[in-house]
C-alpha cells in the first residue's frame, strides 16, 4: 500500500460534503495518508508536498458541470510547480443531481489534465445525489464503493466505479424540493425569493 495524500477541492472544504467522503475514504485506507484542504494561500505548498506520496486522490464537488475554481486554480499552480516525482492520481467527485454521470466531463478534465502534464491516472468514483446520499438509508452504498475504490488505488488497479440512490428522478425532485423550500424558511428565505435572480445578491 503506497503513501496517499488527499486533497480536498471543495471551495467549502472546511464544512463539505466532500470532506465526509474523504473521512470514509481513509477509515477504509489501511496505509499511511494525510490530508488537506486547497485553500488560496496553500498551493505551492502543496505542490511540493505532493513529491513525497505515490498516490494523490483529488475529492471535489461537480460546480456548473465543471471542476470548481479552487480546484481550477490549483491546477494551474501545479502546472507551473511540478513535483519531482509525479504521483499517481484518482478522484472522488460528487454532484448534487440523481445521476453520477453528470460528473463526467469533470473526469474528463482532470483525466486530460493528467494526460498533458504527465501524471499516471488510475481510479474515479462517481457520487450522484451527494449531497443527499449519506443522510439516507442509502449510505451503505456509498461505503461500499469507496471501499471498491480504496481496494482499487491500495492494488493500482485502474478502475471507474459509481454510486447513487436506487429512486426515480420524479421522487428526487420532489423530495429535494422540499428539503430547499424548507432550508430556505430556516434561513427566512421564500421559495418565490429563491426562484428569482435575486437569491445571488442576497
Ligand atoms: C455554485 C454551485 C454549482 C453547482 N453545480 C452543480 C452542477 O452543475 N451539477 C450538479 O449535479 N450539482 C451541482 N452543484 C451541487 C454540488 O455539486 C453538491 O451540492 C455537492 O454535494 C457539493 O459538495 P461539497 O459540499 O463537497 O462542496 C452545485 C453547487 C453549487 C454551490
Amino acid at each position: 500500500m503506497g503513501k496517499l495524500l488527499i486533497i480536498n477541492g471543495s471551495p467549502r472544504a472546511p464544512k463539505s460534503n466532500s470532506k465526509q467522503y474523504v473521512a470514509l475514504f481513509q477509515k477504509y485506507w489501511n496505509g499511511e495518508s494525510s490530508k488537506v484542504n486547497i485553500t488560496p494561500k496553500n498551493h505551492t505548498e502543496i505542490c511540493e508536498d505532493m513529491a513525497h506520496y505515490t498516490d494523490v486522490l483529488l475529492v471535489f464537488p461537480l460546480y456548473v458541470d465543471s471542476i470548481p475554481v479552487t480546484l481550477h486554480n490549483f491546477l494551474k499552480t501545479l502546472e507551473q510547480h511540478p513535483p519531482k516525482q509525479k504521483p499517481r492520481i484518482s478522484m472522488v467527485v460528487n454532484c448534487g443531481f440523481l445521476e453520477p454521470e453528470q460528473n463526467q466531463i469533470a473526469v474528463e478534465m482532470i483525466k486530460l489534465f493528467c494526460k498533458q502534464q504527465g501524471y499516471p491516472f488510475l481510479s474515479v468514483l462517481c457520487i450522484g445525489g451527494g449531497e443527499a446520499i449519506l443522510n439516507t438509508p442509502f449510505r451503505f452504498l456509498v461505503k461500499r464503493k469507496i471501499k471498491q475504490l480504496v481496494k482499487s488505488v491500495a492494488s493500482h488497479q485502474s478502475l471507474s466505479f459509481q454510486v447513487t440512490m436506487p429512486i426515480s428522478k420524479e421522487t428526487y425532485l420532489k423530495a429535494s424540493t422540499k428539503y430547499w423550500i424548507r432550508y430556505g424558511a430556516k434561513n427566512g428565505v421564500t421559495k418565490e425569493q429563491m426562484d428569482t435572480m435575486e437569491i445571488e445578491t442576497n
